[in-house]
């Protein structure tokens, strides 16, 4: 059974159609990219699957694990084990890092119908975690995201994506605006967390991250539809000869 099955996906903001019958299969253990130049609709898409009220889903499914997710809340998606990484992370003043971190996996937990994780167990964990990923006590102990400077947030961002472990990660243009440095940390945090349970779907219009994270697959989305699927060499072939080659 496929990580994540889309089929025939339509969906709309107000009234205008923005996924036009769009299919997509992600298997477990895979890391694929979605390539398409901005507009197309690859946000739309990410929003979709965590279940963004803002759209409206006229036709198609979304299968994850199996389950038609199409009818389940987003706390409901998150908690069964999808994560979006945002393109521009929120900013919660007032709530810490550990704070946050914690209140989520245990609503995990919870959700899960497992006992919640003891403060002895969960400082380890994220120790460990931050100590991978270098994110130091002093950034743990600041409001989340609160005055970052934006590489600094993708790197929180990536961690908390491998607190959380989810099963199905969708990295949403996480490598816009980002510094070398960066772009390491969160192919650092891919490849951590890349098992064979585990998908992700790696969104973006260029090649940068994808230098650092080699995708299995790779995506070609244009205006509303994936047009062709294949292997990473569909990176250079973008890169060289554009989105319109692909049609
Ligand atoms: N709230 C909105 N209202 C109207 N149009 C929108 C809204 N959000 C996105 N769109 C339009 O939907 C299309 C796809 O947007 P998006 O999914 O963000 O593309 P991408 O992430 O590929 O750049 C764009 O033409 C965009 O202008
Ligand atoms: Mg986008």
């Amino acid at each position: 059974m496929p990580l994540l099955e889309i089929k025939n996906l339509h969906a709309s903001i107000g009234d205008k159609e923005i996924l036009k019958g769009l299919n997509l299969t992600i298997e477990a253990g895979e890391v694929h990219a979605i390539m398409g130049r901005n507009g197309c609709g690859k946000s739309t898409l990410a929003s979709v699957i965590t279940g963004h009220p803002a759209y409206r889903v006229t036709e198609g499914s979304i299968l994850f694990k199996g389950q038609d997710i199409l009818s389940l809340s987003p706390d409901a998606r998150a908690n069964s084990g999808i994560f979006l990484a945002f393109q521009y992370p929120v900013e919660l003043p007032g709530v810490g890092m550990a704070q946050f971190l914690k209140a989520a996996l245990n609503a995990k937990q919870v959700f899960l119908g497992k006992p919640p994780m003891d403060a002895v167990a969960f400082m380890k964990h994220m120790n460990l975690r931050a100590t991978a990923l270098g994110i130091s006590p002093e950034m743990l102990k600041r409001p989340v995201n609160v005055g970052f400077s934006g590489g600094e947030k993708k790197r929180l961002e990536t961690f908390q994506m491998a607190m959380l472990e989810p099963d199905f990660c969708i990295l949403d243009e996480m490598d816009s605006g980002l510094d070398v440095d960066a772009l390491k940390v969160v192919g650092q945090g891919v490849s951590v967390m890349r098992e064979s349970h585990r998908g992700f779907m790696i969104i973006t219009h260029h090649d940068d991250l994808l230098q650092y994270v080699k995708p299995d697959k790779v995506s070609i989305m244009l205006d509303g539809q994936i047009v062709k699927t294949g292997g990473a060499d569909f990176v250079r072939q973008v890169e060289e000869q554009g989105y319109d080659s692909f049609r």
